[in-house]
């Protein structure tokens, strides 16, 4: 090998998990491989990747870095939440529907939880309060703020955004929500019954005419 700098993929999985505080694993790595995004050596049978190309992905990728480079740190970058995953940033109720106008829930947790900082000097909100959103859109606010045990009170403008909030926040109960999901199930599982039965004679007939 002439460049120092190659890592293997297991060394990579290590350097980036490292590197960016968040939980990096082999098949990401390979995805980056795959599509073209750092190169991959093979010697002597072993793949191997460039750390500096590695780091140089990263960077790049890396918003609040680029951010804090053009702003300076007269900001409260605990806020940027970049060490988040989409999977925290859209944890349980928030994945429902792709809304993408919406607050992470980190942000509306830090500022209506009851932890303080040097940025947030004061507790704004116990449990038993009422928030208002008056904007509410797909409930992010309401969501967090029953978590916590605060009452919340969403408006907003746009009737399918309601939909998305209510689905949120409904108080459901579990047993109905069975019997409807078998229902549902049934119906599908019949539906494509039919719909297979259908599509086997359509290609037959099809076969035939053609032939
Ligand atoms: C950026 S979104 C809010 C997203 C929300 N924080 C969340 O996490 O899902 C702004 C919302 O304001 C609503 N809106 C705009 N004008 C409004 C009005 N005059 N009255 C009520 N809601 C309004 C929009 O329909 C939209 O859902």
């Amino acid at each position: 090998m002439n460049k120092p700098d190659l890592i293997t993929i297991n060394d990579a999985v290590k350097w980036a998990s490292n590197y960016t505080n968040k939980s990096v694993t082999a098949s990401n790595i390979n995805y980056l491989i795959q599509y073209a995004l750092i190169d991959k050596i093979i010697t002597n049978g072993m793949t191997y990747i460039s750390k500096d190309e590695l780091k140089k992905y990263y960077d790049r990728n890396k918003i609040e870095r680029v951010w804090r480079e053009k702003l300076g740190d007269d900001l409260n970058w605990k806020l940027s939440f970049d060490n988040l995953k989409e999977s925290d940033t859209t944890k349980h109720v928030h994945r429902l529907h792709p809304y993408k106008g919406k607050f992470i829930p980190q942000l509306v947790n830090y500022f209506i939880d009851s932890n303080i900082d040097e940025f947030k000097k004061e507790v704004y909100f116990k449990k038993d309060d009422l928030i208002l959103d008056p904007f509410c859109g797909s409930g992010t606010t309401l969501v967090q703020a029953n978590e916590l045990g605060i009452n919340a009170l969403g408006i907003d403008i746009s009737d399918f955004n309601t939909i998305i909030s209510n689905s949120k926040i409904a108080n459901i109960n579990l047993e109905k929500l069975e019997i409807i999901l078998k229902e549902l199930t049934d119906k599908l599982k019949n539906y494509i019954k039919i719909n297979y039965e259908f599509e086997d004679e359509l290609n037959k007939r099809l076969l035939e005419f053609n032939n």
